[in-house]
């Protein structure tokens, strides 16, 4: 079942047009456009991956300067609409271009720098899986960078505390020798985030072949994963704070938001992304929604799947003493 209370229970109303009586927006269209229909200081999250300008299937890729500039007046009308208090977490991987990888963290600072925004974190996202590169390392990171308004804002740490390591640990000296020396709360997660990158991943090991038909992934080809934005809603908002992506592809971050009950607005200018995000916000509120489940830890192979173990034709030539790296590279 899910977590709803009472913000949600009785009023599941999908709005298209922001209002500040309403609990959630989802809005069909440009982005910018539709930024200039919020108020001023009402937002107090917004947590967004914007497009990479990587040409995927709703995007034109142009070169990074006009990219960036298109995005200066979407970031001024995101910076108009926070509150003082309130917070921006922008999360972003690399444009490449023949090969050449520019972070796109690095080009987007200076941007939020001169609309007075505060960097608090770099939070960089490790996933385990993605595509194996040939000619550079292959990339296994994001990050997140989370500005905020102003010197006075919201971080509500132990909402979002993880298990320490070594709960059992004492002081060692001092006045308090001999008593517990953790956080009972647990430890803070630190700027590194290790996340599965799509909800689905999990499954891979131990259910070989059912991540493209998994119920959780969508014809979206980079969704968030709902727990992601989750720890961003749980740190940095309260109960019914509104929350904003304004590229919200199938609207996992209203998802977050609705199950932590916040309010939420989101836009995007594909209408079939728009439909499958209203479809997943009615399946969460109607039970039917899978949701990989905060803090869960990610499944660790045992060695015993098959697909952990070393195919029998390497081991064969192993046991052979056939053992060079050439010989095996050879086989592949
Ligand atoms: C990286 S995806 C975001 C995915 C999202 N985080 C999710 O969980 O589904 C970027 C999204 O921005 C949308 N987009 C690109 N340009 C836009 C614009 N000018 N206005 C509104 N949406 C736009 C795309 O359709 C795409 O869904």
């Amino acid at each position: 079942m899910n977590d709803m209370t009472t913000l949600f229970k009785k009023n599941i109303e999908i709005s298209s047009q922001f209002s500040d009586k309403k609990q959630i927006i989802l809005h069909l269209g440009d982005t910018l456009d539709f930024l200039k229909t919020i108020p001023d200081d009402v937002i107090s999250l917004i947590i967004s991956s914007p497009p990479y300008n990587l040409g995927k299937v709703y995007e034109k890729k142009v070169d990074i300067g006009n990219y960036l500039s298109q995005q200066k007046p979407v970031i001024a009308e995101l910076v108009r609409v926070l509150k003082d208090d309130g917070s921006l977490c922008w999360e972003v991987g690399n444009f490449v271009n023949k090969g050449e990888v520019f972070p796109l963290d690095i080009y987007y600072y200076p941007i939020f720098k001169e609309q007075g925004l505060k960097l608090r974190n770099r939070i960089i996202w490790h996933f385990g899986h993605g595509l194996h590169a040939s000619k550079r390392f292959s990339g296994r990171y994001e990050s997140i960078i989370w500005f905020s308004k102003s010197d006075s804002f919201k971080f509500n740490l132990d909402n979002v505390r993880v298990p320490s390591k070594y709960p059992g640990k004492r002081h060692f000296k001092g006045k308090l020798k001999g008593k517990p020396s953790c956080n009972p709360l647990g430890k803070n997660p630190s700027d590194v985030w290790t996340v599965v990158k799509e909800d689905w991943d999990k499954e891979v090991w131990n259910i070989p072949n059912v991540k493209s038909n998994h119920p959780e992934k969508t014809i979206h080809p980079c969704q968030f994963p709902i727990e992601l934005v989750e720890r961003c809603i749980l740190a940095l908002t309260d109960k019914n704070d509104w929350v904003l992506d304004p590229y919200c592809g199938v609207g996992s971050a209203l998802i977050a938001s609705i199950k932590n009950n916040r309010k939420t607005v989101g836009c995007d200018k594909e209408k079939i992304y728009i439909e499958i995000a209203e479809k997943r916000i009615k399946d969460y509120f109607s039970g039917d929604l899978k949701i990989r489940p905060i803090g869960k830890p990610i499944f660790i192979p045992t060695g015993r799947e098959k697909v952990s173990q070393m195919p029998i034709e390497w081991k064969a030539r192993l046991e052979n003493n056939e053992d060079s790296r050439d010989l095996l590279f050879q086989q592949r």
